[in-house]
Formats: C-alpha cells, structure tokens, sequence
C-alpha cells in the first residue's frame, strides 16, 4: 500500500483554526521557508502576501534566528519565570522598554496577541481595585479584534466568531471610529466610571483594514486621559514598521499607558506576548499584601528560545538594509494602488505603511463566498493571500523581493480584469 501523503494524515487527526473543516479546501503541505517564499511538497512556491498572519517582518529561515535559537536552546531552553529570570528576558525589556513610545518602564511577557491583550484588561481593572476605587466599565472602539480569548472577544467586535459565546462575554461600552471633529460620545462624567480604553492604534487590522484618523484619536485619548481612564494601545499588529514608525503610538501625542505587542516581535519565529506599562500602574500592584500581586503567569512565560528570537529580529529590523526595504515598500504600494484606480471593481484603496488595502466590489461579509474565489485566485497566480471577507491587503515580509512585489501587483491586475470579464 502506497504511503499516505501529508494531506491524508493531516485529514486524520489535525483540527485547523478558523476552518470550515467539512468544505474548505485542503491544507497545502508546506516542506520549506525561504524569505518570502513558502514552498510546498512539489516544490511550487507561494509569497507569502500576508506573512503568515502578519507574523513574519524578516522572512522564513533566517540564518541569523535560527542561529540564535539554535545557541540559546543548547544553553537554556525554557525556565520558571515566576521564581527566576534570565539574560534574554531582560535584555529583551531593556531595548523594548527603550524604543516603545511613551514612558512603559515594565515588562509583562505571555504568549501570544490574545493573551497580552488579556494580561493588559487584568492589569487595567485590577489596577483599580488595588486602589480601592473599583471602576467596573471599559471602552473599545466598534469594530476592533483584539483576540480569540474570552476577555479579547468581550472588547472586540461582534460577529461570526464570537456569536455563539455572546452570553459569556462582558459588557463593552464601544465608541465609533474618531472622525476629526466628531464630539466625543459620551458624557465626560461618566468616563469615572471606566478602568480603561483599548484600542488598535490607526488601523483595525481584522476588523477590514479600517485605516483612522490620529489626531482624532488623539482628542479622545486626552479626553478620556483627564479622566484617569487608562489608555491601551493593542499594538499587536501595527508594530514594528507596520504603519511606517517601528509603533503606531507614536504617532499620537498622547501616549498610552499599557501596550500589547506579539506577532512580528519575534521576526515570526516563535510565539511571545508582551505587556508593558508604566510605573505608576506597576507601583499599584507593590504592597506587603499578596493579594495585590498581579496573580497571572503562563508556564511559558518569558520562553528564553522566543526572547532571544525577538532580540535577533529586533537587530535585524534595525539595520540600514531593513529599513531602506521599509521604505521601498511603502513606495512601490503607493504606485499600486494608484493603478488600482483604474479598475472599477476595487474600491477604497488605502495604505498605511506596509499595509495596502482595497475592497472586491460585493457585499462585505466575512462568509462571502466571494473571499474563496479571491484566496483561489491568488493561489493560482503563487501568491498565499487570506482576504478578510471581500477586503484584499499587503502586509508582506520586508525582505520580499521587488520581483516578488510586483507577482502580487500583477495578480491584482489579472485579478482585476477577471472580474471585468465576469461583469
Ligand atoms: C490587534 C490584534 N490584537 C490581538 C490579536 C490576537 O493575537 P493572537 O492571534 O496572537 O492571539 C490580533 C490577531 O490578529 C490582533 O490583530
């Protein structure tokens, strides 16, 4: 009997995430990374357009990570960090601590996006509590997504992937998208009854690539800022380099008081989360009373592999070559979308950074069957894109190559004059 393929195997005993398991099409069996490249059993290689759900900012198998991995897991690979710390640990929060906007002075790992947005929601309300001056209430903006997990769904928006844990989730108060000028919505008063706001800094990445006005955000954030209302900036997705500036806050003026960062920290490489705040919201948590410790971990809290890929990455991003490609980047999307105004089917388009965005004429939903054609679309022309519902992006490695750029501008043009046809 002929041995059974990978795909045959997956199709035994692997559940995949956010997946129709009983009509979406198979896996595609991937063997090897290369740069941009994501290359399967065949050997036929994919761009990878979205960098693996906007993880990847170095490329796959780069030499120096995977030495430094490599080096560290034959000094330490993982430790208890509730009881003991290690160089990579500090290291990492020393240089983060530095470049982050703002004045953060702490460092809180975890594992992922979700799990740093629901270390910062903890932080946030026991904050308060600490204090004796519970503020039970917080504020997210509509339509934002901050994560999978129970508190990350309760301050995201609602939809399809939350609807059937709607009566476990807590009550959000949301506030549209700041438009400049628009009167803050609701009674300054009552902003003393809020522990926090969170946010994603400029652009809602799964919530379609909503890209929003700074300065109107920044109106809010002072607002809710002269009432104490603890500011969270998820800058799980918009940072390093995302939106042009290694972090999205920096744009703003007024800078928050905890930021989530994960996905790109590490180059792509291994999962970490991290927490950072400032050290009036670390200080409420110091007395001789333990139960005014903050009481959360994760057994692989501060996994030394996963901080010594970050600080890997970091050297990486930060050497003269990275940021001239950033730069090249954004330039050649802007030449992109320009084009793309000559094709009636494609709506909306806009960049921010690295990140180019447009619409598929349709009704946007994330269910359309629509997103299937376009995901087989780009599939057929090498290109590995996950729409959001009709909403097509960018957010490609930053080592992807000008020829590589331009396969997945050309597939837009092809795509562009396949729907013509289909009108
Ligand atoms: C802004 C934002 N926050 C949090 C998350 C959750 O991150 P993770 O998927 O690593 O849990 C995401 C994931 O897309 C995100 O975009």
């Amino acid at each position: 009997m002929p041995a059974e393929s990978l795909v045959q195997r997956d199709a035994k005993v692997i559940w995949h995430p956010d997946t129709q398991m009983l009509s979406e099409p198979a896996p595609i069996p991937i063997v090897k990374g290369e740069g941009a490249l994501l290359i399967d059993e065949q050997g036929q290689a994919y761009i990878d357009a979205d960098a693996s759900w906007w993880v990847n900012i170095i490329g796959h198998g780069h030499p120096l990570v995977a030495e430094k991995i490599a080096e560290q897991a034959r000094r330490l690979e993982h430790c208890i960090f509730a009881c003991l710390t290690h160089e990579p640990a500090v290291q990492l929060a020393e240089q983060l601590l530095e470049l982050l906007p703002g004045s953060c002075t702490r460092i809180f790992y975890s594992d992922d996006g979700s799990t740093s947005v629901e270390v910062a929601l903890k932080m946030a309300i026991q904050y308060w509590h600490n204090q004796g001056m519970p503020r039970l209430k917080i504020l997210a903006l509509e339509g934002g997504y901050h994560g999978d997990t129970f508190g990350a769904m309760s301050v995201g928006a609602k939809s399809v992937f939350t609807a059937p844990f709607e009566p476990y989730l807590f009550e959000v108060t949301y506030l549209p998208l700041p438009k400049p000028g628009m009167p803050f919505p609701l009674a300054e008063e009552s902003l003393q009854e809020y522990a926090a706001f969170i946010f994603e800094p400029l652009i809602q990445g799964a919530g379609g690539m909503r890209i929003y006005d700074a300065g109107a955000l920044d109106d809010w954030l002072s607002i809710c800022r002269q009432h104490h209302v603890l500011l969270i900036a998820d800058e799980v997705m918009t940072g390093f380099y995302r939106t042009g500036k290694m972090f999205a806050c920096e744009y703003l003026h007024q800078k928050p008081d905890i930021i989530c960062l994960s996905k790109a920290l590490t180059g792509g490489t291994l999962p970490l989360g991290v927490t950072a705040c400032t050290e009036k919201i670390f200080k409420a948590f110091l007395s001789q009373d333990k139960r005014k410790a903050f009481l959360h971990g994760h057994s692989y809290t501060a996994n030394p592999l996963a901080c010594s890929a970050a600080l890997a990455s970091l050297d990486i991003l930060r050497t003269e070559a990275y940021q001239q490609r950033i730069v090249q980047i954004i330039h050649h999307h802007q030449l992109f979308l320009e084009r793309l105004r000559e094709y009636p089917c494609f709506q909306h388009p806009r960049q921010i950074g690295t990140i180019a965005a447009f619409e598929v004429l349709d009704e946007a939903s994330y269910t359309s069957p629509l997103r299937d054609e376009l995901y087989l679309f780009y599939l057929r022309h090498g290109v590995l894109m996950r729409p959001l519902g009709n909403t097509i992006y960018l957010m490609p490695p930053y080592c992807i190559t000008d020829a590589q750029l331009a396969q997945i501008y050309e597939a837009t043009y092809a795509l562009g004059e396949w729907l013509l046809q289909r009108t």
